[in-house]
């Protein structure tokens, strides 16, 4: 089959990473019979510097009209000094909310070979399995009035969360169905004991869990949950947030894999889907080789998977993530103390001669 997918190299590790996860994806179509289409367009940072826009007119259309699309990081300190309406951040919001992304899925899944990679303990995190179903295209990120006004002293900033009863109902109805093919176990979490917008999400989250009689459920207060994260990692199986709730709490529980370059993502909801690491693009170690390319590579079996069906496929990219961290290959976030580690290109080529 022929998939035409639209591809936004990003900045800083971008290009990098997404260079290694389309590589494999060919290998995946000379397996299996499949063509993969890539139309590079821009967004981000490097769309700033092109068109003066994060998210050029041509882009979000050319989006629309793909089956898929891979994105890698975007932003950079280059693009820090613009107002925030015309960042590279700006762009992504702007993609996810043009494509009707309401639902972010970010798996938050250990492979056996890096229970010693974390800074946390083995025994801890051996085991970890959850899925963090973030909400995408409201809450806080989108809610209006927001703005910076006044002078000197009397300069202030303001933002508003706002949650309506569906866009609560939609996304904890799709934690619900995700966790009944899981260990049927639903955590919601807000910031009801304080705030009205998670006051809101707590009473729709109760609501709906009603419908779902045969998978459990429980509330968590944000800061609780923040730490029962890292004291009992495999008492979650489905967490459901809000959109900023679930961005902070996703970095947080990345380390429970070893490296925030392991979470790959799933923006669902609309026609299109898009998938992208959970990452940023580390302009830290861009151009050093260091980027580790499993997240993005990841974030296409996820691709294969949800917009594709393509479940053998997908199954085999992750295999062959598996057997290369199995057989001891470590970029330089995973490697520990002595051990060597190898370049983004490195395990880009590793994972691509495991695909079968
Ligand atoms: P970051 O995620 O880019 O980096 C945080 C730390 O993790 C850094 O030390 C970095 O080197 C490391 N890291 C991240 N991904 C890695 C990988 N694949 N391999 C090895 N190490 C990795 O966060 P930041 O520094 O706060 O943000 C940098 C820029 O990225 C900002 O402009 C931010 O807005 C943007 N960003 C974009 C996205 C996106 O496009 N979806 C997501 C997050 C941040
Ligand atoms: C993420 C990122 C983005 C977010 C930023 C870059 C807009 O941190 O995808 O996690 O906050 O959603
Ligand atoms: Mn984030």
């Amino acid at each position: 089959m022929n998939f035409h997918i639209v591809v936004l190299a990003g900045d800083g590790i971008g290009p990098e990473i997404c260079a290694e996860s389309q590589k494999v994806l060919n290998r995946v179509g000379e397996i299996y019979g499949h063509k993969f289409e890539y139309e590079p367009q821009d967004a981000g940072g490097i769309a700033i510097d092109k068109y003066d826009n994060p998210l050029p007119e041509h882009t979000l259309k050319a989006c629309l009209a793909a089956q898929a699309v891979l994105k890698a990081p975007m932003g950079g300190p280059k693009w820090d000094k613009i107002e925030n309406k015309k960042r590279p951040e700006a762009g992504i919001l702007g993609l996810r909310k043009g494509l009707d992304l309401y639902a972010n899925l970010r798996p938050v899944k250990l492979f056996k070979a890096l229970e010693g990679a974390s800074t946390l303990k083995p025994e801890v995190i051996s085991g970890v399995d959850m899925l963090i179903v973030r909400e995408l295209i409201s809450g806080i990120y989108f809610g209006e009035p927001r703005g910076i006004h006044g002078e000197g002293k009397d300069r202030y900033g303001v933002n508003t969360e706002i949650y309506r009863t569906p866009e609560v109902e939609r996304i904890v109805k799709l934690a619900f169905e995700l966790a009944k093919l899981r260990r049927k176990k639903v955590t919601s979490v807000d910031k009801f004991n304080v705030l009205e917008s998670s006051r809101l999400w707590h009473d729709v989250a109760e609501e709906v869990s009603k419908g779902y009689p045969d998978v459990a459920f429980e509330h968590q207060i944000v800061d609780n949950a923040a730490m029962q994260l890292i004291l009992k990692p495999k008492s979650f199986d489905v967490m459901v947030t809000t959109n900023m709730f679930g961005d902070i709490l996703s970095d947080e529980a990345s380390m429970l894999t070893g490296s925030l370059g392991m979470l790959p993502s799933a923006s669902l909801g609309g026609k299109v889907g898009l998938y992208e690491p959970s990452h940023g693009s580390a302009p830290d170690i861009a151009g050093t080789g260091k980027a580790n390319p499993l997240a993005m590579i990841l974030s296409t079996a996820m691709m294969l998977k949800y917009s594709f069906q393509l479940q053998k496929e997908s199954d085999a990219i992750e295999n062959a993530v598996e057997n290369v961290l199995n057989k001891g290959l470590r970029t330089a976030d995973l490697a520990g103390k002595g051990e060597k580690a190898v370049t983004c290109t490195e395990m880009g080529a590793a994972v691509l001669a495991e695909i079968k």
